[in-house]
């Protein structure tokens, strides 16, 4: 089960990549916002990001307008690595070096159709481990110091 989220600036986008994740059958729970009023991206962050760490939720998809705000927010969750991504090579490279488990887009920055790319190779691509493995852990335990 994946989360997304997004503020007021990523929901046209958010909302195109919840059409395109119930046409490859992922399960996923749309956690706010749900209207264009301004919001705080912040909120919506922190609570996707929580569930994540908690593993409530496998991985998560956070848009907002850059994805700036909302990759900032998750990543002061501990647990998290959020990758902002706004190309498929940094998509493959969260998974396979970072094993990043949430992705921050912008919906003022990408197309809809190359964000659907960059979804897909997100949930697809799995983690190499071995020596990124031990670089993760180093990334991790930057939490505790
Ligand atoms: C909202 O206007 C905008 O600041 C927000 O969506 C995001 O881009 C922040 O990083």
């Amino acid at each position: 089960m994946l989360v997304i989220a997004s503020d007021h600036g990523g929901l046209d986008l958010k909302r195109e990549l919840m059409e395109h994740l119930r046409q490859r059958g992922v399960e996923f729970e749309d956690i706010g916002t749900y209207t264009p009023e301004s919001c705080n991206y912040p909120e919506y962050a922190e609570k996707a990001a929580r569930g994540v760490a908690d593993g409530v939720y496998e991985k998560g998809i956070l848009v907002c307008g850059t994805g700036i705000g909302m990759s900032l927010a998750a990543n002061k969750v501990r647990g998290i690595r959020c990758a902002l991504c706004s190309d498929c090579f940094s998509a493959e490279m969260c998974r396979a070096h970072n094993d990043a488990n949430m992705i921050a887009l912008g919906g003022r920055v990408l197309g809809p159709e190359l964000a659907k790319r960059i979804v897909d190779i997100f949930l697809d691509t799995p983690f190499l481990g071995g020596r990124h493995a031990q670089r993760v852990a180093m990334v991790m335990a930057l939490e505790d110091k």
